[in-house]
């Protein structure tokens, strides 16, 4: 696997699971932008970035904001080059406080969608042009096992990350006759800065995992639902992008696949 000489951008990729892709892409040779709204994390991943594979660069984009997504396009093309590599990871699981409510609100849900669906929507169409032109792309949507099958207390969450697995298959055979690829992850339980936020919301909201902290809660999640009984790492993440990039998966397009320890099994 060698990514040298090629471009990737990879959306929310300040933190968690989108930092690991970036620094996986760049460890095989690939020039990274880091496309988030954090700019402060999104520098620091990026000085790591730089100190794999040389070449890095940041964008402050907001995935709702079409303009920004078109921003996105100009400077990555223009500091690095076009892309090759679009990785579609940035995402959110409710609206500011959420996981302190006991329901989902109006908002929870139209926040959640505008970052999840419609901001994968936007940055897709926004690169797309120029993998159409280049007859060649690989992209790879990060969705969820929630959204695999309703989960409870989070609908909003769960019902975005379906949305994804759908577009993926729509937009996948869109491209596939530009050799462009589209595929989607669904990660299980990783301990990131969105899941301190689900613990919150599962020990607010479920007898089960009442007086837990978030850390207690998912490891609770792990022995509970986890048949390998281990957590998932945005390593693991990292390696099954890393994979779906590569000449290995040229045949491959609209597959969602679980990387979940076997949480679910289809
Ligand atoms: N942690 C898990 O257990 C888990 C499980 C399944 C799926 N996921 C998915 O993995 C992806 C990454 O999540 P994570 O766990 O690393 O969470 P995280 O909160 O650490 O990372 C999300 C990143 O997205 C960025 N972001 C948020 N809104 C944005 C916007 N509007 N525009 C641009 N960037 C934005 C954030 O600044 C952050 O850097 C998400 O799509 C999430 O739904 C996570």
């Amino acid at each position: 696997m060698n990514f040298k000489g090629q471009v990737a951008v990879v959306t929310g990729g300040a933190t968690g699971i989108g930092r690991a892709i970036a620094l996986k892409l760049a460890d095989k040779g690939a020039s990274v932008m880091i496309a988030d709204i954090n700019e402060e994390a999104a520098a620091q991943t990026a000085a790591e970035v730089k100190e794999v594979s040389g070449k890095s660069a940041v964008f402050v984009t907001d995935v709702t904001d079409l303009e920004a997504c078109n921003g996105l396009v100009e400077a990555t093309t223009e500091l690095l080059g076009a892309v090759d590599i679009l990785v579609n990871n940035a995402g959110i699981a409710g609206s500011a406080g959420w996981q302190t409510r006991s329901y989902s609100t109006e908002e929870d849900w139209k926040q959640t969608y505008q970052v999840n669906v419609i901001g994968m929507s936007n940055i897709t169409a926004a690169f797309q042009p120029q993998m159409i032109k280049k007859r060649s792309g690989r992209i790879v949507n990060i969705a969820s096992i929630a959204g695999r099958e309703g989960r409870p207390s989070l609908p909003h969450y769960s019902a975005s990350k379906a949305a994804v697995i759908s577009l993926t298959q729509s937009i996948a055979l869109e491209l596939a006759r530009f050799n462009i690829t589209m595929n989607a992850i669904c990660p299980g339980l990783l301990w990131t800065p969105m899941w301190e936020q689900i613990g919150d919301r599962y020990a607010y909201d479920m007898p089960a995992y009442e007086g837990m902290n978030p850390r207690e809660v998912f490891d609770a999640m792990i022995a509970e639902k986890i048949p390998m009984q281990k957590e998932q790492t945005p390593e693991d993440i990292a390696d099954t992008v890393a994979f779906f990039v590569s000449d290995d998966a040229k045949n491959i397009t609209g597959q969602a696949l679980n990387v979940d320890g076997g949480f679910f099994m289809r």
